[in-house]
């Protein structure tokens, strides 16, 4: 992989790079379309990064579908797709983590402990072996998304980050791997997700600013909903993932939920004038 992507560079195309953990959806081909739409030449990797799940976690059931995954990216014209083993990723028994102080340990790496010590070493070897120009990572996982950002800031790395808005199923469930493990009847009470976050939206433009009742508003929806167990609903900024109180441009409203064994995440992002982006 590292010498397919120094060819590219040699050549002076530009080189841009989708990160993934496979069972791909439309959420991780339109990360595709926007590196093909910006780079000359664009690769993909499919890994299960072991690193980056907890040991009571799904890592075992994972999905994963490479076959059908490489033909869909085949399809679509990516040029390179790296697939590593484990024994190709990690060396026995690895020293060297990466963690982004502040950041690693809030809203998914705060219920999920070492999730994000995981995704940022991850990312930093796949960086190292690849060396992008460009990558691009979905608004889906936001706290990964902030975390990266900085994380390629405090290293001066060489490659522009790009965050992709979530793509949706037509009923607004955000897309995920994840989403098959739902039963029919976890896959409708899933939509409370969306349902809480846009009703806080439609607060926000009736001018409610204040984090407090829009959580209360939002946390009453998923107590409301049965099949629903919250994990987090907050309000913090986009950049630090601390909490605000009044909610303003650059504001982050997050959610997480159990419905059943299966943990969904979704949010949506304040704009300019209170309007707010939930494409
Ligand atoms: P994975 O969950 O496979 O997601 C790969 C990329 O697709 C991430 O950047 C994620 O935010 C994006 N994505 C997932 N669902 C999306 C949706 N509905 N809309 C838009 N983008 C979506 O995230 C990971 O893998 C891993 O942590 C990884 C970065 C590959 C490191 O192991």
């Amino acid at each position: 992989m590292k010498g397919a992507c120094r060819e590219v560079t040699r050549a002076g195309k530009t080189l841009g790079f989708v990160p993934t953990m496979g069972a791909l959806h439309e959420g991780h081909l339109s990360l595709v379309s926007a590196s093909k739409s910006r780079c000359d030449v664009t690769a993909v990797s499919i890994y299960v990064n072991p690193l980056q799940f907890g040991p009571t976690e799904d890592l075992a059931k994972y999905p994963r579908d490479l076959e059908g995954d490489a033909a869909m990216l085949e399809k679509l014209g990516v040029d390179l797709l790296f697939f590593p083993s484990d024994e190709e990723m990690y060396c026995p028994g690895p020293r060297t983590y990466v963690i982004v102080e502040g950041l690693h340990d809030k809203l998914d790496g705060a219920s999920r402990p070492g999730h994000l010590r995981g995704v940022a070493t991850v990312v930093t070897k796949l960086f190292e072996i690849v060396r992008p120009d460009c990558a691009f990572f979905g608004q889906k996982d936001a706290a990964q998304a902030t975390m990266l950002r900085r994380m390629v800031r405090d290293f001066d790395m060489d490659v522009e980050i790009t965050v992709c808005p979530i793509v949706r199923e037509p009923d607004g469930l955000a897309m995920s791997s994840r989403n098959v493990y739902l039963t029919h009847e976890q896959r409708q009470q899933a939509l409370v997700l969306q349902r809480a976050l846009l009703r806080m939206l439609w607060e926000i433009d009736r001018g409610e600013r204040a984090s407090e009742k829009l959580l209360a508003i939002g946390k009453k929806m998923i107590a409301d909903e049965p099949g629903a167990r919250l994990d987090y609903f907050v309000v913090v900024d986009r950049d630090t993932l601390d909490p605000i109180e009044t909610v303003s441009c650059g504001a982050l409203i997050a959610v997480a939920a159990y419905f059943g064994t299966t943990r969904l995440i979704d949010n949506i992002m304040v704009a300019p004038a209170g309007s707010v982006d939930v494409r």
